[in-house]
């Protein structure tokens, strides 16, 4: 009898065609599981569980998963999993690091640009019709080069966002658990800074490249945004409940911040209605890992995991399980 795997949603058809070739695939509609009632309904079936971020794996879930032997999300963060109950139940999880490096960094490095620059706002005033021509004192921005980027978690997105920066002339600072290696701050020139209210005093954009843990919920808040300079950018493309949206929405609607760059959100899929209207704010629907290479990649990578574990293999050739 074959293994059966549920993938929660339409991903990639080549990633589908490559577990179906080893065991019964079911693939769920948009959005059906980014509920718990619906995946405790549905796991006792299942051997694999192939979740988007989207989805609560919860401890009620994994136990409920009497045959569950791997989790293999569809993201490299994985705060939407009870890491916790899946090492209590002997269930494995896997993640997709690497694949959306890139992707992620460019998606930051837009949202930096359009903000700085911007972009959407001379987007809209122009299709409104209102372009009567150049204007010396028109849609002025924040130039990058000379001024400093300060990253909060330096990783790999955090590292890959820093070298598109650095290119384009900006200084580094960042904040890590710990300090990352001599080799690498030299590359960057990057000086490390002990707490992330020195980071954002010194720095002109504040990028959050960190995962969501106990330690980075609301990481950003009203004292981190009172102390950033007023014409300062936040760039968020980590998690959305790092920032305090609330506070956040508060800061730029009085000008305590200059602008921010989201694609995550507190309460995905809502968003706060008064970052919806807030000035000098770019958003986007969580779309950091959105191309085609990378959401080819990702499917690839949990696919592998999910291979890896129902036919046995060692763990040590698996390189994406999480040490739990
Ligand atoms: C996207 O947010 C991911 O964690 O892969």
């Amino acid at each position: 009898m074959s293994y059966r795997v549920l993938i929660t949603e339409p991903i990639v058809e080549s990633v589908i065609q490559r577990l179906e070739k080893h065991f019964r695939v079911d693939v769920g509609k948009r959005g059906d599981f980014n509920n718990e009632e619906q995946l405790v309904k549905a796991i006792p079936n299942y051997d694999a569980l192939l979740p988007m971020l989207s989805n609560p794996v919860t401890a009620r879930v994994i136990e409920a998963g009497s045959k569950l032997k791997i989790i293999a999300n569809h993201a490299v963060g994985y705060n939407n999993i009870d890491l916790e109950a899946a090492k209590k139940n002997d269930v494995k999880v896997a993640n997709t690091p690497d694949v959306l490096t890139q992707s992620s960094a460019d998606l930051g490095m837009a949202l930096l640009l359009a903000v700085a620059r911007k972009i959407v706002e001379a987007q809209d005033y122009l299709k409104a019709g209102k372009f009567e021509g150049w204007e010396p004192l028109g849609f002025l921005g924040m130039e990058l080069n000379g001024n400093t980027l300060g990253i909060v978690g330096m990783g790999r997105i955090g590292t890959a966002l820093a070298r598109r920066a650095k290119a384009f002339g900006m200084n580094i600072c960042y904040h890590n658990r710990s300090r990352v290696e001599a080799g690498l701050e030299d590359e960057l020139d990057a000086t490390y800074m002990k707490s992330v209210r020195e980071l954002a005093e010194k720095c002109d954009v504040l990028s959050l490249n960190c995962p969501l843990t106990d330690e980075t919920h609301h990481l950003v808040n009203r004292d981190i945004l009172a102390a950033m300079p007023d014409h300062a950018i936040i760039i968020n493309t980590a998690r959305g409940p790092v920032i305090d949206e609330e506070a956040l929405a508060e800061a730029l609607h009085s000008g305590i911040i200059g602008g921010a760059g989201l694609d995550v959100f507190e309460n995905e899929p809502e968003v706060h209605p008064r970052i919806l209207n807030a000035p000098n704010c770019v958003i986007t629907p969580h779309i950091a890992s959105a191309t085609h290479q990378s959401r080819k990649s990702i499917g690839m990578l949990a696919a592998d995991a999910i291979i890896g574990v129902l036919q046995g293999k060692p763990d040590s050739d698996i390189p994406n399980l999480i040490q739990l």
